[in-house]
């Protein structure tokens, strides 16, 4: 059963102004709690079509019945347009994409999401395709590391750890996740003001890297809004400030859309206590023209 708590429950299903009937796009599937929401306001006669790249979230779901009537697919939501295409579909009523990793994936140790974890440092969402992290700081030059961990990471001590890293990677093989946070909690001095764990933005950088995020949060912002009819709500939350600037730009320099948030909605401090994970979440709402 999955233990992800959906973010800004409420918040979602106000933002994507759910009528009964309607066809929804949950872009990032991932425990399935947003879906579930989705799917109890959409009722009998609605559509509800959730994607993932993630394999293991959606066998998950397959086999819970509570998605019986779930369209699943293992997909990137940048295909989304390509999914609705082979569905017969043109446009829908609301798309929403709920970024980063899920807490299933965290807690799976296996995939190096945890700095604890004994894994190999993967942090793939598809652990089918492309590298993993371990592999990227084996062979990138030190300047491409540090340059990685700086931008995606917004890392200031990230020349340090990108040396610390190409002299390290000669004498022992970096491979698991608690080896490389570590290695960077030594390197990095731990601030007095932030309780976070100094691998914390490293992490992110590598994760960001491997996965393209960016990238892929870009062509989806481009493509996806062709797809909502006139009325229909496009509903992201981010949890970093990277991600959060691309939203905003995106949803400000698209003529097609009319943004309903001029300020990213924060979760409330009784969200926050219950739910930690919801701390650095920031929703935006555009509605298509
Ligand atoms: C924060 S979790 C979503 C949690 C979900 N809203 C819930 O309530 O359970 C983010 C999910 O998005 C997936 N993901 C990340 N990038 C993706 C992409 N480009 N395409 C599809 N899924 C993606 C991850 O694998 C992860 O399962």
């Amino acid at each position: 059963m999955p233990i992800h708590i959906p973010v800004l429950p409420n918040e979602v299903i106000e933002g994507l102004a759910i009528q009964p009937g309607d066809t929804i796009v949950d872009g990032t599937f991932g425990g399935g709690g947003h879906t579930r929401l989705i799917l109890e306001h959409v009722g009998q006669e609605g559509n509800v079509i959730a994607a993932d790249r993630d394999p293991a979230a959606i066998e998950i779901a397959q086999q819970d019945e509570r998605f019986a009537n779930v369209v699943l697919v293992n997909h990137n939501y940048a295909d989304i347009p390509e999914i609705l295409t082979s569905m017969g579909i043109e446009q829908v009523d609301g798309i929403l994409l709920d970024l980063g990793l899920s807490s299933d994936q965290l807690a799976d140790r296996e995939r190096g999401f945890s700095y604890q974890s004994d894994g190999d440092l993967d942090l793939r969402f598809d652990p089918t395709k492309g590298e993993p992290a371990y592999r990227l700081i084996q062979r990138l030059s030190e300047k491409h590391i540090a340059d990685l961990i700086y931008e995606f990471g917004e890392e200031r001590y990230s020349r340090r750890i990108a040396a610390q890293i190409v002299k390290q990677r000669h004498v022992q093989e970096l491979r698991t996740a608690s080896q490389i946070a570590q290695l960077v909690r030594s390197t990095v001095p731990r601030s007095k003001h932030h309780a976070i764990d100094p691998a914390t933005r490293t992490f992110q950088a590598l994760r960001i890297a491997v996965n393209e995020e960016l990238k892929w949060l870009s062509v989806a912002l481009r493509r996806l809004p062709e797809h909502l009819k006139p009325g229909g709500r496009f509903v992201v939350i981010s949890f970093h400030s990277l991600e959060d600037r691309l939203v905003k730009s995106a949803f400000r320099e698209n003529e097609k859309l009319k943004q309903i948030t001029k300020k990213p909605i924060r979760p409330t401090e009784i969200e926050i206590s219950q739910n930690p994970r919801s701390r650095s979440s920031r929703l935006r709402i555009a509605e298509k023209i």
